[in-house]
């Protein structure tokens, strides 16, 4: 996150402390929140899963992105009218607290778990490719046992990279929850720096007739592949969790959101385009499409920038999953959903140390030993089904409570909300059955806990807004 990252341990932070407790200086300008949004939406997704992407849609790749930016869209509109609605609350985990009560909150933070988690995972496995791809220029390679995880290729056992870049930021994390402000901001300056480099260096690289066919493989991939990059629009939620920090969160808040997202949406049509042109899409690289770009078209020396700045950029995406994994599970136990030992403060740095050492494992493990195409699926489900039904919180209040005073009224709310809620169902629909079943399962685990435990110990319903 750019700005301090809120620390759960008892330090000010906005998903941290029940409303009233402390409030935050509004510092955060629209522009702070604008790029907050980007610094947490560009990373893996366009780096690495838009290479698995051209995979399956060929240069249909553009309109995969076109219609997953769409469906963001829709989601963002609605996270941006109940953001300003509520704007101390702050996360989809809460919204549903404030307007369904404990069990839908339940799904939803259990839920929320799993995109982080399996977000974190993508991500990290991504960071290992594009190191793998850099190492190998200067001669440097893995023993193939330790370059992927099992089942991706003949001979592969663990993405070891994965693993211990996972463990060493768990560690970091353990023992401080805030990236220093000013480093941050140095990673989005490198981030869009190396964005305008592949545009600005590779536009010379060009070859339009590489733009055809459009549609190989028929609209079926479109949509697959759709649901697939998904992933690299994710992010533009986390800036509803910035409210209590804005300035004007009512307005700036949405400002944030929809900013980032169409800044974001523009780039990645942008980066596309250039890929698609740099090399026919049969010969793209799954696992680093762009620094291979380059170097396919005689730019050795790009390609190595390309796979630093990317490297670098991935960094701070994977930092703030990470640290908002166990939030959220703070955030779940502190509302007596959780035992509470599992949710203690280290006595020295204040920091859940517990959780977050316990997903640090699980997605330390997740990462090592999963293709990377399948941990984005699932965190891409995981993900849809929150924000349909954020979607759905966003009409149901239209309906019932239509007297609510919103800040900021999405335009055509009812229809766009029923929208999302339909263009979300339909994303997760098209994905393998493989993510279906994995998601039933998640959410059966996360059922059962709650009846055993949760239920009986969660404190009294927040009242609706
Ligand atoms: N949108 C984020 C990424 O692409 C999650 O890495």
């Amino acid at each position: 996150m750019l700005t301090e990252a809120p620390d759960p341990g008892g330090r000010p932070g906005p998903a941290g402390e029940a409303p009233g407790e402390i409030s935050l200086s509004r510092s955060l300008t629209r522009l702070d929140l604008v790029v907050i949004g980007v610094a947490q939406i560009i990373g893996a997704g366009i780096f690495v899963i838009a290479g698995v992407g051209v995979q399956i849609a060929g240069p249909g790749l553009l309109l995969s992105f076109l219609l997953a930016g769409g469906a963001c869209t829709l989601a963002a509109l609605c996270y941006a009218e109940l953001a300003a609605m509520m704007p101390r609350a702050g996360s989809a985990y809460s919204y549903a607290l404030a307007t369904f009560g404990p069990l839908p909150a339940w799904i939803l933070g259990w839920d929320l778990l799993l995109e982080y988690g399996m977000g974190a995972a993508t991500v990290a496995a991504g960071w290992s490719f594009y190191l793998q791809e850099l190492l190998r220029a200067y001669g440097v390679t893995l023993p193939h046992w330790a370059s992927g995880p099992p089942f991706s290729q003949p001979g592969r056992l663990i993405n070891l990279p994965a693993a211990v870049v996972v463990a060493v930021f768990s560690l970091l994390l353990m023992f401080r929850t805030r990236l220093n402000a000013l480093v941050a901001r140095g990673i989005v300056a490198v981030k869009l720096g190396l964005i305008l480099f592949i545009l600005a260096v590779g536009a010379t690289r060009m070859d339009p007739g590489n733009w055809l066919p459009l549609v190989p493989h028929g609209p079926g991939s479109i949509i697959t592949a759709a649901s697939l990059v998904f992933f690299a629009y994710l992010g533009f939620d986390v800036v509803s969790v910035t409210a209590e920090e804005a300035r004007r969160p009512e307005r700036d808040v949405p400002f944030g959101i929809i900013g980032s997202l169409g800044l974001c949406s523009l780039i990645y049509l942008a980066m596309v385009l250039v890929l698609l042109g740099m090399v026919p899409y049969r010969e793209i690289h799954p696992d680093a499409p762009f620094a291979a770009a380059f170097r396919q078209t005689g730019l050795s020396w790009a390609g190595d920038v390309v796979a630093v700045g990317a490297l670098i950029g991935i960094t701070s995406v994977f930092y703030m999953l990470l640290l908002a994994q166990p939030r959220i599970l703070f955030a779940m136990a502190r509302d007596g959903f959780l035992p509470g030992w599992l949710a203690a403060l280290h006595p020295r740095y204040r920091t859940p140390h517990r959780l977050t050492l316990l997903c640090g494992l699980a997605v330390a493990l997740a990462a090592s030993l999963t293709p990377i195409e399948r941990l984005a699926f699932l965190c891409n489900i995981g993900t849809l089904f929150a924000f349909s039904l954020v979607c759905l919180a966003t009409l149901y209040l239209r309906l019932a409570r239509p007297e609510m005073p919103r800040p900021f009224r999405c335009p055509a709310g009812i229809f766009v909300a029923g929208a999302g809620t339909l263009v979300c169902l339909g994303l997760m629909l098209s994905m393998p059955a493989s993510s279906w079943w994995r998601l039933g399962l998640w959410l059966l685990a996360g059922l059962c806990l709650y009846a055993f435990y949760g239920r009986r110990r969660a404190r009294a319903v927040r009242p609706a807004p």
